[in-house]
């Protein structure tokens, strides 16, 4: 990890923890994880850096490079939110907050915060700064958190101090994932595998492309496809007299072609979604041993086709976007990833097409929409890494 010189020009003094949180893309498994369901994402090159010192006092002084801010958190006293709940300061708020309430006492600290991760993209720039956060208030403060718990602790921060609704995926892939491999992700167990990719072996590589649309969970109808997803569930109950039904994750397709056409028809849909989707990722799994990215891509497909049709959380400029990469020459699959309503896309493409495909791709859909898309190409990376550095 390269060292940061504008630590010291800020704050007069060497950084004793250098940590890189990265963000995330999701090749597959969408909309499951608050179903119980399986996510196949993994994090990526693209990072926010933290470099940080301890203070003897009790408060944080955290700058944020891109916001050019400087915040003050005093570390006694009552931490609440304030203005702008997503404002990028509530994280660094929420952070104390939670671990003062787990008696993970924070010390004092100077925080610099900077990176590469593009914000508001649908990447997870809000799961990566929060547990970036974590991992370094807690080093900073001699607590070793375990990654499961830091993510649930992510997790709880943005749903209960940011009032963002997510699930768990974001937090685990960004705390967990290792370099090459996906990670799949049982959100019922917990249980976590990793899944090599082998993408350089098979001259593949994946492009995330950003639509230009920016996605704001706590705007999006997200937190209705939720309640979609539990109504959904609550019926089926109802129907089926099976009591033991936990999750749309317990519910197969034979049950819901049985019993599907006593549902609402946006509830059948959206419960069709989630049981298909689950399948995808196990087979997405399955291919990915058999090195059968035909299958993988084709997966995907049908993942975006599912997303738009039945969960209908795709618009316009994503479905373009997916479908002029899909019809771009050599690629094996395009979908929209992460919540929907804008964001990027994610896109299986042999190397070897990798310029035309970032070159034709924006020029497209700039065409089309007169909005402009980046392409970025990226790798699957490691997780969160918390440096301590020796003076
Ligand atoms: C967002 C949430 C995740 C997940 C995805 C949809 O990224 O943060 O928890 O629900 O949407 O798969």
């Amino acid at each position: 990890m390269a060292n940061d010189i504008s630590f010291k020009e800020r704050f007069g003094r060497e950084p004793t923890i250098l940590t890189r949180s990265p963000g995330r893309v999701n090749l597959i498994g969408e909309h499951t994880d608050y179903n119980m369901g399986f996510v196949l994402p993994f994090a990526i090159d693209k990072y926010i850096k933290l470099a940080a010192a301890p203070r003897s006092d009790r408060k944080l002084r955290i700058h944020s490079e891109r916001a050019d801010e400087t915040i003050e958190v005093k570390l006694d006293g009552h931490i609440g939110p304030l203005g702008e709940l997503s404002n990028w300061a509530n994280h660094a708020r929420g952070v104390a907050w939670w671990m003062s309430q787990q008696q993970y006492t924070p010390v004092g600290a100077d925080i610099l915060i900077w990176g590469d991760l593009p914000v508001g993209a649908g990447l997870s720039s809000s799961a990566s700064l929060l547990m970036g956060l974590i991992g370094t208030m807690s080093a900073l403060s001699g607590w070793t958190i375990p990654r499961a718990e830091m993510a649930r602790a992510a997790q709880k921060i943005e749903n209960d101090f940011v009032e963002a609704p997510t699930g768990i995926m974001d937090q685990i892939a960004i705390g967990m994932s290792e370099p090459g491999s996906a990670l799949l992700l049982d959100c019922r167990s917990m249980a976590t595998h990793h899944v090599p990719l082998n993408l350089d072996a098979h001259g593949l590589s994946i492009v995330v492309v950003n639509s230009g649309i920016a996605r704001d969970l706590a705007e999006s109808p997200y937190a209705r496809r939720q309640k979609e997803c539990e109504a959904s569930l609550g019926a089926l109950k109802v129907i089926t007299y099976d009591l033991s039904l936990q999750s749309l994750r317990d519910v197969s397709m034979e049950m819901l072609t049985r019993h599907g056409s006593k549902l609402y028809p946006t509830l059948y849909k959206r419960a069709r979604h989630v049981v298909t989707e689950n399948e995808r990722v196990l087979q997405t799994v399955s291919a990915l041993g058999d090195s059968d990215f035909e299958t993988v891509g084709r997966l995907m497909n049908d993942s975006h086709d599912s997303l738009k049709n039945d969960f209908e959380v795709s618009n316009a400029f994503m479905d373009k976007l997916v479908e002029l990469a899909q019809d771009e020459e050599g690629t094996l699959g395009a979908r929209m990833t992460g919540g929907g309503f804008g964001g990027c896309t994610v896109n299986l493409v042999p190397t070897a097409n990798l310029r035309s495909f970032t070159r034709n791709i924006p020029r497209r859909y700039a065409e089309e929409t007169s909005l402009h898309a980046r392409a970025y190409i990226v790798k699957p990376s490691g997780g969160l890494e918390v440096e301590a550095l020796t003076a």
